[in-house]
């Protein structure tokens, strides 16, 4: 079966020298991959040359497939069209969400701004289920952003991501902002949604162990390049490079610190 998202051999080179080299990445519809690796790793870089957030003029050199159709030879307004499919949730829920927006009309904004969903009962209607999906009360629907705590926040920001149905959900250090005891919840209900509803999703974590929980695959990612990828037992069982234990043995310490 095609992947939802193929990334080929992709390098993108900073003019500072930055950037990452040869990525390999696969996710299949209704699986969650994880990208792990340190800060500035260049796990944001892989995401957002998905998102189409990196200027073509930085991607030196491979594929980025959606679905099979291969977005960076694409024409504009198909690549536009293809990426429509692609949602970003970034690490900071509070800075992704305008402060002068209530809840109810944030889900809304990104089908307002496609146009997609013209009909508003329809719309109400979508924004309800997307919510009710990341398991927000109703009290809070009608909240401004700064009288949400962290976590539901980011419930927000995934509800966002939602309610256009992506095909392929990329969640940048999505519990980065989270207290340690929300953090396993997050991660849960990410999978959920994964499961659920079909998407394709990728959980870009520094947090090893995290992504360990509920990816069955992992990608591991050191100064631009992947270090080593494969099944998530195989990785934690035995894994063949010394990073990749070095980041195992971090998560461990972590884990071991916050759970008594
Ligand atoms: N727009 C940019 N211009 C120049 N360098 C960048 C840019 N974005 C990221 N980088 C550099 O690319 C490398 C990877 O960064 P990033 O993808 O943000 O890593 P991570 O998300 O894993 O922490 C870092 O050295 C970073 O400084
Ligand atoms: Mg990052």
């Amino acid at each position: 079966m095609t992947p939802v998202l193929a990334v080929r051999e992709l390098t993108i080179r900073f003019p500072n020298g930055a950037g990452v080299q040869d990525i390999d990445l696969d996710v299949a519809a209704g699986e969650t991959v994880g990208l792990v690796g340190g800060s500035g790793a260049g796990k944001s870089t892989v995401a957002r040359a998905v998102a189409g957030l990196v200027a073509p003029d930085r991607i030196d050199s491979g594929r980025i497939e959606l679905d099979g159709a291969d977005v960076l030879r694409a024409r504009p307004r198909a690549a536009r069209r293809l990426r429509h499919a692609v949602h970003l949730v970034f690490q900071d829920p509070y800075a992704s969400l305008a402060p002068t927006l209530r809840v109810d009309a944030a889900v809304a904004e990104p089908l307002v701004i496609r146009r997609t969903c013209p009909d508003p009962r329809e719309r109400a209607a979508r924004v309800d289920a997307a919510l009710d999906a990341v398991q927000l009360e109703p009290r809070h629907r009608r909240a401004h952003p700064h009288q949400l705590s962290g976590g539901q926040r980011q419930r927000v920001a995934l509800a966002r991501a939602l309610v256009t149905r992506p095909r392929l959900l990329l969640a940048d250090e999505p519990t980065q902002m989270l207290d340690a005891s929300l953090r396993v919840e997050m991660v849960d209900l990410l999978d959920e949604l994964a499961a659920g509803s079909g998407a394709a999703v990728v959980h870009i974590t520094h947090d090893l162990a995290l992504a360990a929980r509920t990816c069955a695959r992992l990608v591991v990612l050191r100064a631009g390049h992947v270090v080593e990828s494969g099944p998530t037992d195989t990785l934690l069982a035995r894994p063949a490079h010394p990073y990749t234990a070095d980041l195992l043995a971090a998560a461990r310490r972590l884990h071991t610190r916050r759970s008594p």
